[in-house]
Formats: C-alpha cells, sequence, structure tokens
C-alpha cells in the first residue's frame, strides 16, 4: 500500500474504480429487459422528440437535438447534437472538452469523438501531479482536453477517430477508418487516412459557396422537408 499522500490518493482511485465496478455487475443481476425498460423511460422523458436506444449510455448533461436518433452508443456530458443527427451503433462520444455536433449530421457505427488525452507533454503520462481530483472524478486527471467541433450536414464513415481539437467543417465526408485531427479543412471535403487529408473536394466552389449561403440547415423543418427544397437537395449539381 503506498504512504505517500499521492500514492494515497491514486489508492482510493483504484478503490473507486472497484466500486464502480461492482454496481456494474448489481446492475447486471437484474434481467436485461427491467434494465433497458428503466433506460427506455428515462431517454423518452429526458429526448421526448429524439429516439436514443435503451441500451445507450447517455450523460446527465448531454444536449441532444430533436429528431436526433442514436443507437447503442455512449454518449456523455459535454456533448451537443444539433437537431436530426443521427449516431450509428457502438460509437463513442465524449471526453472532458466541449464536443460540438451539428445539425443533419450522419455518423456511422464505431466512431470515437473523444476531446481528452493524456499530458504526453509532461515526463509521465501518469496521472500524478493531480491525482487528487481523482476524488470527485472518475476520468483519470493528469489529461488535457480540447473541444472539438463538427459542422451541419457532415458523414462520418464507419470506424472513424476524431481527436482532441479537431474541426471538421459543414458539409464534409469522412472516409471509413480515417482519423481526423487538428487540420484546417475547407468545407465540403472528402478527407480520409491517417492522419485524415483531403481526397477531394465534393463540389466546385461556387457550389459549395452557394449551399454555404443557404444555410438550409438552420431553415425551419417545414421548409427542409417541403417538396421543392427535398428535391433542390437530392440533385446534384453539374
Ligand atoms: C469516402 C467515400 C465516400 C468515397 O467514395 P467514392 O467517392 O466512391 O470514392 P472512390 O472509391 O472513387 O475513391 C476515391 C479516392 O479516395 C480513396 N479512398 C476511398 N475510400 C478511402 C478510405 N476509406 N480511406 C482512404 N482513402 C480512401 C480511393 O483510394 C481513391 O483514391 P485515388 O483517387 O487515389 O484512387 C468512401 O470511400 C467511404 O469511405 N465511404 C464510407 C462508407 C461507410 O463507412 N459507410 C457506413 C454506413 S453510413
Amino acid at each position: 500500500m503506498p504512504k505517500s499522500e499521492d500514492g494515497m490518493y491514486i489508492a482510493k482511485y483504484v478503490k473507486e474504480l472497484w466500486k464502480n465496478d461492482r454496481k456494474d455487475v448489481l446492475r447486471k443481476f437484474l434481467p436485461e429487459g427491467f434494465w433497458r425498460l428503466l433506460m427506455l423511460r428515462s431517454y423518452r422523458k429526458r429526448y421526448p422528440t429524439a429516439f436514443v436506444s435503451s441500451d445507450s449510455d447517455i450523460g446527465t448533461s448531454t444536449r441532444i437535438g430533436h429528431s436526433c436518433i442514436v443507437w447503442r452508443s455512449y454518449v456523455g456530458d459535454q456533448v451537443t447534437l444539433g437537431d436530426y443527427t443521427a449516431i450509428g451503433l457502438d460509437s463513442c462520444i465524449g471526453g472532458e472538452g466541449d464536443v460540438t455536433i451539428g445539425k443533419y449530421c450522419a455518423i456511422a457505427a464505431n466512431n470515437y469523438i473523444f476531446s481528452t488525452n493524456h499530458n504526453h507533454r509532461a515526463r509521465t503520462i501518469f496521472s500524478l501531479r493531480i491525482m487528487k481530483e481523482a476524488r470527485s472524478r472518475m476520468l483519470p486527471p493528469d489529461c488535457y482536453s480540447i473541444p472539438i467541433s463538427i459542422g451541419n450536414d457532415v458523414w462520418l464513415g464507419r470506424n472513424v477517430q476524431v481527436l482532441a481539437g479537431a474541426n471538421i467543417p459543414t458539409g464534409c465526408v469522412v472516409a471509413a477508418g480515417a482519423v481526423v485531427t487538428r487540420g484546417d479543412y475547407e468545407p465540403y471535403t472528402i478527407l480520409g487516412g491517417v492522419p485524415a487529408k483531403p481526397i477531394a473536394q465534393r463540389f466546385s466552389d461556387n457550389v459549395a459557396a452557394e449551399l454555404l449561403d443557404s444555410k438550409w440547415w438552420d431553415k425551419s423543418g417545414d421548409e427542409v422537408f417541403s417538396e421543392e427544397m427535398i428535391d433542390y437537395l437530392l440533385s446534384e449539381p453539374e
């Protein structure tokens, strides 16, 4: 057993983790259906106009816009999902920094969008210096967080990782398996690879400018889902 003050905090932290795991084990003693029913009722109450599957794990202060769809995913406290955004199976979106995702985004299965890194600039990545915080928070504290921002109408393919500080502008498509870091990207770019680099522009500059100017994602649902607008948005520019 460590004797120093910091060592004691580490011991407490480990104890805390055991406690949490015990809670998890206890929860597994409940019939799965019972637990899912509890979550279903709770998510329906919190997000009456969205769909959040009962096997998702949602933070207590997560903001989920209307008509969003979240399938079996973890979405943490600091996350904001814009209206109509859909999250695929088994994604993990969180961290200690804000993660803001715009409207009408499609986030495929197995995405990892996380705003926190271990402090690799220190001599050790081990959580020594501010271990004291571990008493109240479950995240290892010697970390730093940089907000992540994802624009509107963005598609993240399967198995994409978006790292702390990334900024993916409106209209971008991220190819399956890419790792998006802190780059400067233009709207309506297709990004791919590790680290993600522009593969192509989706449209000419004129078309991209027209879409950006239109800000169609900020219009009311009635306007966006009008027949005329649907035809416009589904058409492919020359
Ligand atoms: C990004 C994507 C949309 C591009 O599709 P596309 O326009 O048909 O592109 P192409 O297959 O013609 O490939 C264009 C170029 O991008 C490259 N590329 C395509 N996918 C890539 C990927 N995942 N990572 C890196 N490069 C990729 C191709 O090698 C090609 O390069 P080249 O021009 O040097 O030959 C598609 O590859 C993709 O990743 N889709 C995601 C699918 C998915 O995750 N679906 C989940 C359900 S929502």
